[in-house]
């Protein structure tokens, strides 16, 4: 190895720590870099990262007076979205990961990833970063250390995580904390000119050892598979965590609810990738006087406190938000929030050095620099921006964020939503009979595919929870441990249960529900319904509005498709039966038996109504 630098003085405590200083020279061996640098978290460490990106021909400087500090950068076409298939859960047992991970054995994927890593790192700078995920000193939170390679990673993650001497200082002497080792796959040979962005493209591997706590994420340098702070950590190992430890990781977004009398109710909701969890984060209600405020925009990690209720952190100190369909009329706050020190991947470059991607304003710039550095115009014919676009931006400029994002003790919890994009069957809201049925609802989940992972888009697909991807064991004990979670405080302090559906169309394929805004409405009967003062119905599927319950005044919606909103389908429920059944087979002897009765009363509640 050459020698290696270790800036001791941004570091104080992490030689104090054997376990870790032990651990990062034993990767610096196998890896052997040019250098080591220990991340202190400061300004001048992120400047120096964008700098190198700039050097390097990785990133672009934006338009100082119209994005400043921000960047834009364009990956390998390659290398764009989450890669599911290269994405293992390598548990001791493989029963342990299930039917919805890809497992190895995870003594047979090490030997291969050392292999792999075996001087992976030649010619590059070795970062190693420690991070908390969630605010320091919060029970809730926990610590973490990525190694990478990137200089795009060490950027990401001084937004997305909480990167610092306060963190190291957390870190004690013998701090547990998560390891995260990421290369992108691409050593330098002596004067071998970089490419800028550099990747593997014969080799991808987003492995997960949850008995062991560890990620080993190689080739890949995009998002959730080398941020590892959060898919990978702050999904998949956390959820593990969380089922050992009796709490609850899960991919939510976290929102608080003020009404018009200036009462607050704290929300999660779970929709999968891409499906509009930042949009509903920072929502800008249509009804008066109502507000919403955001804690999160993807995790929430849920602990119950001593009162019994249920209190949430987010544990990521940024959004990374996909672009495309992002405007000042779908999400002015998050617009807002990417004003400057942020980072921009695969966006569409404006001729004033700005970003562009397809929906940010009403008409299309007159040309553009599209996402793969070729000249763009209207009549292209294609997209400037690809569809999995993002904005990395700290969670602090949000307009709306809400002043107790960072209490370490989290807020409390009244309600928990479901959803996903389904163009029918589904009803825009649905109130669970209580927390098991609920569990049923998140179970069930279903919703059409996005851009956010590599593979076909629109495909219909059950994603319980919206954590189908990011599920760290056998989904089957995921749902044991969510009846659980059920059983461990007063059904009266637990949070109610809904599920949304936004996407519901018409026969001709139009929308019914105007979404946006709008779905303030369908929160307020939420937020009535935790204090019990707005009616429902009950019906075989749950407990909905009427339409006369709902606040539809100023609505320009025509009736028949508010009763289509919230109509039970009842032969599309059969059909759903079934293919809920199929969903459920799976899980084998794992499925915990109070989710086969849910299906069987769901069933039976059914067939009353249809004879
Ligand atoms: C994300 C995702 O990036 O869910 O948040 O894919
Ligand atoms: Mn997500």
């Amino acid at each position: 190895m050459s020698s290696m630098t270790i800036d001791v003085e941004a570091a104080p405590s992490h030689k104090r720590h054997t376990r870790l200083a032990q651990w990062v020279e034993d990767v610096a061996q196998m890896c052997k870099p040019d250098r080591v640098h220990w991340c202190d978290g400061s300004h001048d460490e992120y400047q120096a990262m964008q700098r190198l990106m700039i050097l390097s021909g990785t990133a672009i400087p934006l338009n100082e007076q119209k994005r400043p500090n921000s960047i834009l950068v364009r990956s390998d076409p390659a290398d764009v979205a989450r890669v599911e298939d290269r994405t293992f859960i390598c548990s001791r047992h493989k029963e342990d990961a299930g039917p919805t991970n890809n497992w190895e054995d995870p003594e047979k994927m090490t030997r291969k990833l050392r292999e792999l890593y075996a001087g992976c790192m030649v010619g590059r700078t070795m970062y190693v970063i420690p991070y908390s995920l969630g605010p320091i000193g919060s029970e809730i939170s926990r610590l973490g250390v990525e190694i990478t390679d990137s200089p795009y990673v060490v950027a990401s993650m001084h937004i997305m995580t909480r990167v610092g001497t306060s963190v190291l200082q957390a870190f004690g002497v013998d701090g547990e904390f998560v390891r995260g080792l990421h290369s992108v796959g691409a050593p330098l040979a002596p004067n071998q000119a970089d490419t800028p962005w550099p990747c593997n493209s014969r080799d991808k591997y987003i492995c997960h050892f949850p008995e062991t706590r560890e990620v080993w994420s190689y080739g890949s340098g995009y998002g959730g598979n080398a941020l590892l702070g959060k898919k990978c950590h702050a999904l998949r190992i956390a959820s593990v965590q969380a089922r050992d430890e009796g709490w609850m990781a899960e991919h939510m977004l976290i929102l608080k609810l003020t009404n018009p009398e200036g009462r607050a109710k704290y929300m999660t909701a779970a929709f999968p990738s891409a499906c509009g969890k930042t949009n509903l984060a920072m929502l800008i209600p249509t009804i008066p006087g109502w507000k919403v405020e955001t804690v999160g925009d993807d995790i929430a990690w849920m602990k119950i406190g001593a009162d019994g209720r249920l209190y949430a952190i987010n544990p990521e100190y940024g959004f990374f938000g996909v672009a495309p369909g992002t405007s000042m009329k779908s999400n002015p706050n998050a617009l807002l929030t990417a004003t400057k020190n942020s980072i921009f991947t695969n966006c569409a470059m404006t001729p004033d050095g700005d970003v562009w991607w397809e929906s940010m304003t009403s008409e299309k710039p007159a040309e553009l620099v599209d996402w793969l550095r070729r000249p763009w115009f209207p009549a292209s014919g294609r997209k400037a921006a690809h569809p999995n676009s993002r904005f990395t931006t700290p969670a602090h400029q949000c307009p709306v964020i809400a002043r107790e994002w960072e209490d370490p003790r989290g807020v409390p919890i009244d309600a928990i939503l479901f959803g996903g994009r389904r163009a029918g069957v589904l009803p825009l809201i649905t109130e669970a009979f209580n927390w098991q049925h609920g569990t049923f609802l998140g179970a069930t989940a279903s919703s059409e595919t996005t851009a956010a992972a590599v593979g076909k888009v629109g495909q219909l697909r059950r994603d319980p929870m919206a954590m189908l991807p990011f599920c760290g064991y056998h989904m089957g004990n995921y749902f044991g441990h969510w009846l659980n979670m059920g059983k461990s405080s007063s059904p009266s302090k637990l949070p109610k249960i809904f599920y949304v559906n936004w996407f519901r169309q018409d026969e001709s394929g139009k929308f019914l529900w105007p979404g946006y805004g709008e779905n303030s409405r369908v929160l307020k009967w939420v937020f009535d319904r935790c204090d019990g003062k707005v009616h429902s119905v009950e019906t075989p599927i749950g407990r909905l509005p009427e339409p006369a319950d709902l606040d539809t005044r100023g609505l320009d919606l025509p009736p028949d498709s508010l009763a289509k909103l919230l109509r039970v389908d009842i032969d599309g429920w059969m059909a759903e039966i079934a293919s809920i059944r199929q969903h459920f087979a799976q899980f084998g002897s794992r499925l915990p038996q109070g989710l086969n009765d849910e299906v069987a009363d769901l069933e039976k509640r059914l067939k009353v109504l249809k004879n």
